[in-house]
């Protein structure tokens, strides 16, 4: 019925004017969550324990579907363990100027340049802290933290600290989002210096934020680029080891275009099908790495792709503990959890 029905209606519109006016549906009804429940929720199927958290299953919502967290309920009614808010940066931004998502239906897949809008820490705390007194607690909600535009990239650590530091009480994990193509210069931290400081300072504020909480301490995850070679991957996994970072989200989206023929000359970041072969082709390679590792190893979080069943197996074989969507759901709608999960 999604496909056929629903979808043509949603696709007649701007992609970002329908993706905001049903997050604002569906936070605002919440009486459909019972029905949305029965139709899609696929029930727990599994325990899995990844980093510090139990999760019911292995499939979550990828970051920048609900950048505000203003639809954490409707996320949670759907079936999925997991949902990504952000990315949050320390205070609010509008982002790019409109439009900024596009959608290229025969590739099944999107280009995005977003750049970043959001409410900031305050907005996305008092969000949490609402959906938090209706969502089970096997529900795991992570926090996917960046820089603001105006930051320069020399003081972004301060950025991610501050976003660490305001949210501290309110996400089950963190993602650094070091890979998003849509803030210029963002992906420079990536390189061995810049992260080697970033992981260093965000764990010592991991843990003198866990002492004076009295929280345990934060799963800290990175988000990375499809769009690097094997030195700088090799670079990656190194300081992740030596910083203690849980694991590694592979990948965000691409400024590749792999097998698009046509002439888009949108630029942003692709994602969908197009993106599927690249982002496993990193996995796998980390997978590789975490293989000769003799005892802890990263925790793989695979996102790119996922249409089906055969792609969410594919990634868990390349060893993905824990697997995320988001152009999936837009294409295939939200019978896509079930598909997967049953
Ligand atoms: C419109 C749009 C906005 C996105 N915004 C973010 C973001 O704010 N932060 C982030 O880490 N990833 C963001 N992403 C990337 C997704 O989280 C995901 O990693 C990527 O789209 C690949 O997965 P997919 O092929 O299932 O879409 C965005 C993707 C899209 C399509």
């Amino acid at each position: 019925m999604y496909k056929y029905l629903i979808r043509p209606i949603l696709f007649l519109f701007d992609a970002e004017f329908i993706h905001n006016l049903i997050l604002s549906f569906f936070s605002k009804y919440t009486f459909f969550y019972t029905m949305l429940s029965f139709l899609y929720n696929p029930g727990k199927s599994e325990n899995i324990i990844a980093g510090s958290n139990e999760f019911k299953n292995r499939l979550g919502l990828a970051a920048g579907f609900d950048k505000y967290g203003t639809a954490i309920r409707f996320f949670h009614s759907l079936g999925f363990s997991h949902v990504e808010i952000g990315t949050v940066t320390p205070y609010p931004q509008p982002g790019n100027p409109k439009p900024r998502i596009f959608r290229l239906p025969d590739y099944q897949a999107i280009i995005n340049r977003m750049g970043f809008n959001n409410g900031g820490t305050i907005e996305v705390m008092s969000n949490i802290l609402k959906a938090r007194k209706y969502i089970q607690k096997d529900f795991i909600i992570g926090i996917n933290i960046g820089k603001n535009k105006m930051t320069e990239i020399e003081n972004a650590v301060l950025d991610y600290k501050i976003c660490l530091n305001h949210l501290y009480n309110y996400a089950d994990y963190f993602t650094l989002n070091v890979s998003s193509p849509n803030t210029e210069g963002l992906r420079k931290l990536q390189d061995r210096d810049y992260l080697d400081n970033l992981l260093s300072e965000i764990q010592s504020e991991n843990k003198s934020l866990s002492a004076e909480k009295s929280l345990k301490l934060k799963d800290i995850f990175l988000k990375i680029a499809p769009d690097i070679d094997d030195e700088q991957l090799n670079v990656i996994f190194e300081l992740c080891i030596k910083h203690d970072i849980t694991g590694i989200i592979a990948t965000n989206t691409t400024l590749k275009r792999p097998g698009i023929n046509t002439k888009t000359t949108e630029e942003g970041g692709l994602s969908g099908k197009p993106l599927r072969k690249l982002s496993n082709e990193i996995l796998d390679k980390l997978n590789k790495l975490n293989s000769v590792l003799p005892d802890k190893k990263l925790l793989l979080i695979a996102s790119g792709g996922v249409f089906n069943k055969d792609d969410f197996n594919e990634k868990l074989r390349s060893g993905a503990a824990l697997v995320q969507i988001y152009t999936g759901l837009i294409y295939e709608g939200p019978a896509i959890i079930k598909k997967i999960l049953k």
